[in-house]
């Protein structure tokens, strides 16, 4: 037991993990399929936090073209507001620039202030709002990018 947070891949084994995440933290969360068939894709890219084996948050992007679009990042309540997932986008941003990306884009619900809170410190920018994008509830997305500048 060290308490420390390791970046890592996602890999099958961690699906439960997710799942656990997901269900705490969703409305709509992803099944252990919807996972296993997002990690099979050449063009996703999932990160996990992990703590003493635990995983405690994760990330995930897909990429389309040179720019990418987060799929979600999560982490566990009581494991929030020490820094966890600005450590996961960080990860991701380092990856996506390695891959030659040049912007990663998100959509987030216009209620989660905490989530637009965190992308806002992280570079995103608020580019405007898709009129009922999500489900259950229903509500309006904010569409946020960040530009990633040249390696
Ligand atoms: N209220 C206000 N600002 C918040 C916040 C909150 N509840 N949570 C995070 N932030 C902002 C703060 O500026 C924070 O910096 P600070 O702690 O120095 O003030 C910054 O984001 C970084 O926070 P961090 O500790 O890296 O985030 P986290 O590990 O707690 O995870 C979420 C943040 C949003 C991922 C987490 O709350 C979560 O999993 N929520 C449910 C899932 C979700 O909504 N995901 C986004 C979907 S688009």
């Amino acid at each position: 037991m060290n308490n420390e947070v390791v970046l890592r891949r996602m890999t099958a084994g961690d699906i439960p993990g997710a799942v656990e995440i997901e269900q705490k933290c969703f409305s709509m969360p992803w099944s252990e399929k919807a996972f296993a068939d997002s990690l099979a894709l050449d063009y996703s890219v999932f990160f996990v936090a992990s703590i003493d084996e635990k995983i405690v948050g994760y990330v995930g992007l897909y990429i389309a073209y040179d720019e990418g679009d987060i799929t979600n990042v999560a982490v566990l309540p009581e494991y929030r507001r020490k820094g966890i997932a600005t450590s996961l986008l960080e990860k991701i941003v380092i990856d996506a620039k390695e891959k030659n990306l040049v912007a990663i884009n998100l959509e987030v619900r216009k209620s989660n202030k905490s989530a637009i809170a965190l992308y806002e410190k992280n570079g995103f920018v608020d580019l405007g709002h898709r009129k009922n994008f999500y489900e259950k509830p229903t509500e309006d997305a904010v569409i946020m990018k960040r530009q990633l500048e040249s390696r």
